[in-house]
């Protein structure tokens, strides 16, 4: 279970509502990039099928909620934008150690904390949205997004013990949120 350090400002649901139509440019390019990390990671761990198993399930999940944020951007008339380096995902990457058990486990937790961090402020733009079908489409994907954050602690349950999953989560989730707090406010997901 993890517990982000840091709430996210309520100046950045401000900011997404301000400019909505770029915020879903932004979120579709974070489910393609979510889907494509999930195919990364099953490409790296061939020897190991729990692994395997549990991210050809996340990267169709993710790529579906990537088809149905392109569905809602054609009826708002806009296209998908060119790949842009998400300054968060960045920042957490450069935190993972290069030993290869130490690189698992920085890989799974970061894993588990981007989606949890995209779990809270999905919900914080379900909760702003006033009554309708982009309210009910945000409140599914937080849902979704709320298990994801759990499957990564699960899959690293399965190879590292509590006492060291528990204390590298707790210093990657305190680096977490001095990433957060620094981020521009920006109508984009990180
Ligand atoms: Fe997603
Ligand atoms: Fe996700």
């Amino acid at each position: 279970m993890i517990t982000l350090k840091a709430a996210t400002p309520t100046a950045w649901v401000s900011a997404v509502l301000a400019d909505f139509d770029a915020f879903l440019i932004d979120h579709a390019a974070a489910e393609k990039k979510a889907s494509g990390m999930a195919i990364s990671m099953l490409s790296h761990y061939p020897d190991k099928p729990e692994i395997v198993r549990a991210m050809i399930d996340l990267s169709i999940e993710e790529m579906t909620h990537f088809r149905e944020v392109v569905k809602i951007m054609t009826q708002r008339g806009l296209q998908l934008a060119p790949d842009t380096r998400d300054p968060y995902v960045n920042a957490l990457r450069k935190l993972m150690r290069k030993d290869s058990s130490d690189y698992l486990l920085d890989r799974l937790l970061i894993g588990g904390i981007i989606e949890t961090r995209g779990c809270e402020r999905f919900g914080l733009v379900a909760d702003a949205l006033p009554d309708g079908e982009l309210k009910t489409f945000y409140d599914i994907i937080t849902r979704s997004e709320d298990k994801h954050g759990n499957l990564f602690v699960d899959l690293a349950a399965l190879y590292f013990d509590e006492k060291n999953i528990s204390q590298r989560l707790e210093t990657l989730l305190e680096e977490e949120a001095a990433i957060v707090l620094k981020l521009p406010i920006t109508a984009a997901l990180h």
